[in-house]
């Protein structure tokens, strides 16, 4: 998973240079290569979709304003303790949870996958996920926490949907609030969705590893979306914006990684802060039937209490509920 080509040592050049223009003397210079090494990195990193500026008399820049997933990019707002990390990009993938988890055993904690266009995005309860090209972020990462009970596998996706919220809220501006469990809102539409896999030891009942995906919606799709998700899915962003992919990406990343290694409960203020639903209607969903409770309050643990209608209360560690309007 290691960036050292020639089109990566040019991405990275221009990703640290944006709205600079260079001659292809300039960047063979500065990267050691031959001119027409240059030439050949510049045509395929434009046929892969890099907005690179060809200008005569001038030279080539990777436009200011431009809005592209690189791992070059992702790097740059990277914090010190992740720049080592490998991190896959692929220009398009099935699902980055379903290639992580086939490459976990040989990976590292903090191995990152993503893609800007899954073809089989998978969703919680075996849901699809919806993740069209160019307007989203899918990003799996793999963690190793020590000593993990199954039962504790449900804060890596509370911890993920707090990252997942301070970071579009830096990146963004916009608050971001929390759908119990793991649901990511902004301006009451679903933005974000978390999905995290697990491998448990046969003989310890601990976890091996898990593969944290998250999907952010970071624009709406050209042309809307779909019917059936219209009036539930939204967008982080209503306008397009210059390179916040990567930085959103990388500040995911980057407040996951603070929230995961302080390995205390400090966080869970910051979810319940931000819960949508406590003090609402809901239906609490379940494989057989629905109930309707009224949510209670979060708890230190990021469960959920809830009383039913016919007055019995219940804590609710990991589930799917819906809030009624
Ligand atoms: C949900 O809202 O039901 C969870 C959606 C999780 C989607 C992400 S996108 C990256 C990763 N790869 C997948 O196939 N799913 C997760």
């Amino acid at each position: 998973m290691k960036e050292n080509s020639t089109k990566e040592k040019l991405l990275t050049w221009l990703e640290e240079n944006r709205d600079v223009y260079f001659s292809g003397e300039d960047l063979a210079t500065a990267l050691d290569i031959s001119r027409t090494a240059v030439w050949k990195a510049i045509k395929t990193l434009q046929a892969e979709g890099y907005p690179i500026d060809a200008i005569t008399n001038k030279g080539y820049r990777l436009a200011a304003h431009a809005d592209i997933l690189s791992v070059q990019g992702i790097r740059k707002y990277l914090r010190r303790e992740l720049q080592d990390a490998p991190i896959c990009l692929l220009p398009q993938t099935t699902s980055t949870n379903t290639v992580l988890r086939e490459k976990a055993a040989e990976l590292p904690q903090w191995s990152v996958v993503l893609s800007g266009l899954q073809t089989a995005g998978r969703g919680r309860r075996g849901r699809i996920f919806y993740s069209p090209p160019g307007t989203g972020i899918y990003m799996s990462v793999l963690l190793r926490p020590s000593a993990c009970e199954a039962t504790e596998t449900v804060h890596i996706t509370t911890m993920a949907a707090v990252a997942v919220c301070e970071a579009v809220e830096e990146t963004a501006g916009v608050d971001a609030q929390i759908k119990w469990v793991n649901d990511v809102f902004v301006r009451g539409k679903k933005v974000c969705g978390i999905l995290t896999d697990g491998a448990f030891g046969m003989e310890s009942g601990l976890l091996e590893y898990a593969v944290l995906g998250m999907g952010i919606n970071v624009y709406e799709p050209e042309g809307g979306f779909p019917e059936e998700l219209r009036s539930v899915a939204g967008a982080v962003f209503d306008a397009p914006a210059s390179d916040v992919k990567n930085k959103l990406a990388a500040t995911v990343l980057n407040k996951l990684y603070t929230i995961y290694t302080e390995q205390n409960k400090q966080y869970a203020e910051a979810y319940r802060k931000r819960s949508m639903a406590v003090g609402k209607q809901i239906m609490v969903l379940r494989e057989k039937e629905s109930k309707c409770a009224v949510a209670l309050a979060i708890d230190e643990e990021c469960r959920l209490r809830v009383r039913y209608e016919d007055g019995t209360e219940e804590t609710l560690q990991a589930g799917e509920i819906s809030i009624r309007l």
